[in-house]
């Protein structure tokens, strides 16, 4: 199929209707069960995904499926409560549409969250862990299919997609706000299904120190069209194999909510000093 940049612009111009001279500058995306950030934005103005022309709504539990525009920490940011997923039936040009939206809108800077399975044996389920790099080369591009020149180039460098500065304004605040940080690797997996312990040694031979099923591809298109990016990652349980206990949806939620309070304070104070 693929998009076309006539339809990012639709979506973004209905979208700018509703804002007004509201401006977005950072666009954040917040993953399961860590979409509640949102409802801390001031002056709010709330768009459901299912009302913008060409958009696709979530499904995913803990997802909202909704956009918030307003305040947060000073920043005019651009929030959606929820995001898209492969292993929903979008394909991955739709999983990331909403940031090139974003991008026509006049977001800047990207900061992703997501909840994620924790590769590495000498971590602990309940870290955070900033995202440094992501290894997504089992399955195809987002930007597969013809480029948009109006968004970038056709083979848009990828050395450092999650920005250096932006990971070094992290690792200081934590250390500022006294926040245990550990920083590697986002392993992107398809999903639904959680890995085989098999698929979970393999990420680890191969680099990953989390595995996920969300964020890569939303990050390849915000590299692709210029934007600063800063990533992380809670990791809700360890990844599959590593403790004889199966994983499950709940587990996943209920780190989110425990993680609540400290994940909260970071994102915000990052945002606050960007
Ligand atoms: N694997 C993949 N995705 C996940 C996991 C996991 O263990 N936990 C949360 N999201």
């Amino acid at each position: 199929m693929g998009f076309s940049f006539e339809q990012y612009k639709a979506s973004a111009d209905f979208i700018r209707v509703r804002l007004g001279d509201f401006v977005p500058e950072v666009a954040m995306i917040l993953g399961s069960g860590l979409g509640y950030l949102g409802d801390e934005v001031e002056d709010a103005v709330v768009i459901p995904y299912g009302d913008i022309p060409h958009f696709k709504a979530s499904t995913a539990p803990g997802h909202k499926g909704q956009f918030v525009f307003g305040l947060l920490e000073g920043k005019k940011v651009a929030v959606m409560q929820g995001r898209m997923h492969h292993y929903e039936g979008y394909s991955y040009e739709e999983v990331a549409y909403a940031v090139r939206v974003l991008r026509l809108l006049g977001c800047t800077t990207l900061i992703v969250t997501n909840a994620a399975g924790c590769v590495r044996t000498d971590w602990q389920a309940g870290d955070l862990m900033l995202i440094t790099d992501h290894i997504k080369m089992f399955s195809e591009s987002p930007l597969r299919g013809e480029n948009i020149p109006e968004f970038g180039v056709r083979f848009p460098d990828a050395s450092h997609l999650y920005t250096v500065r932006l990971q070094e304004l992290a690792r200081k605040t934590a250390g500022e706000l006294n926040i245990p940080l550990r920083e590697g690797v986002y392993f992107y997996c398809y999903g639904p299904q959680y890995e085989t312990p098999a698929e979970i040694r393999a990420a680890r031979v191969l680099g990953g120190d989390a595995v996920g099923m969300s964020t890569a591809p939303e990050v390849i298109v915000a590299g692709h069209c210029g934007m600063e990016v800063l990533g992380f990652t809670l990791l809700s349980n360890m990844a599959a194999g590593i403790l004889d206990q199966p994983l499950s949806e709940q587990e996943v939620l209920d780190a989110g909510v425990a993680a609540r309070e400290k994940f909260s304070t970071l994102v915000r104070a990052c945002l606050n000093k960007l």
